[in-house]
């Protein structure tokens, strides 16, 4: 069975138990992810966007509620299932690029090939044009080591789409990253996001960047506090209502970036 959205969450909850006590980290929410979509997804340290975002990409699976990932409900499903599910549908970028350190870039970015099954050589032929498309076509032989943190993230971004997943998730993926490497990447994103239709779901500090996607979802305290269109907030690069620019030292930059959305579609 398909479903109209991509991922979709119905009153998830998610508690942890930590040390006999329990954490309650989601307390019910609901949110649809579309094809295609670009969200940024907000809110103070410790609200749960972490959490959610292990959800939506299947890391993890709700204590109560529903979760639908590429049309199918995750609950019951073996941890094979799940990965089979998981590799087929979504790409995780994460703010420390979990990048295997004795690895090439190519063969990081063709490991997840791997699990399809997938000869080498055509494995290595994607990651080679997927290192291509991030613009480190000339550096497939480096190890992580051998790259710059603004690179090993692209290579991150590389191994996300080389399944080529529907949905790419990404949690504070310039967070280790200087501000202009930063917005390199975060470009780098939205290109995807535009020119190959995958849906974006962001996480971000950055007020700027999360004005730029073209739905916002600002958590609090482990709920959904509000899930708003570009159209109902101000255009690109302006400071949406009554924001507070608390991260600031983001909020110049160099101008290349605030016209890179093509959000006119
Ligand atoms: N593995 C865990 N065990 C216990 N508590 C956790 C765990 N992961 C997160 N939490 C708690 O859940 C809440 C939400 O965390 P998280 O989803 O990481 O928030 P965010 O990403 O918005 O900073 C926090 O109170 C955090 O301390
Ligand atoms: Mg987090």
């Amino acid at each position: 069975m398909t479903s109209e959205a991509a991922i979709e969450a119905i009153d998830v909850a998610r508690t942890y138990a930590l040390d006999g006590v329990s954490v309650p980290a989601l307390r019910g929410v609901s949110l649809s992810i579309g094809h295609g979509e670009h969200v940024a997804l907000v809110g103070p340290s410790g609200s749960g966007k972490s959490t959610l975002m292990h959800l939506l990409g299947g890391l993890d699976q709700p204590t109560s509620g529903r979760l639908r990932i590429g049309g199918r409900d995750v609950a019951g499903l073996t941890t094979a299932e799940m990965a089979h599910l998981r590799n087929a549908t979504i790409g995780f970028v994460f703010q420390s690029f979990h990048l295997l350190s004795r690895t090439s870039a190519l063969d990081n970015v063709a490991l997840p090939l791997v699990y399809r099954g997938m000869g080498a050589r055509e494995r290595r032929e994607r990651a080679g044009q997927m290192l291509e498309r991030v613009g480190l076509g000339h550096r497939v032989g480096h190890r992580p080591n051998q790259l710059s943190g603004g690179e090993q993230q692209r290579v991150a971004i590389a191994r996300a789409l080389v399944t080529e997943p529907v949905v790419l998730l990404a949690d504070e993926p310039t967070g280790n990253l200087d501000q202009a490497t930063g917005a390199a990447v975060l470009e780098l994103l939205e290109q995807l996001n535009t020119a190959e239709g995958v849906a974006v779901v962001l996480v971000t500090h950055d007020r700027e960047v999360a004005a730029r996607a073209r739905r916002q979802i600002t958590m609090r305290d482990g709920r959904i506090v509000s899930d708003t269109a570009a159209a109902d907030r101000p255009a690109c690069g302006e400071a949406p209502d009554g924001a507070q620019f608390d991260d600031a030292g983001h909020a110049g930059g160099d101008g290349t970036h605030t016209d890179a959305g093509e959000a006119g579609r």
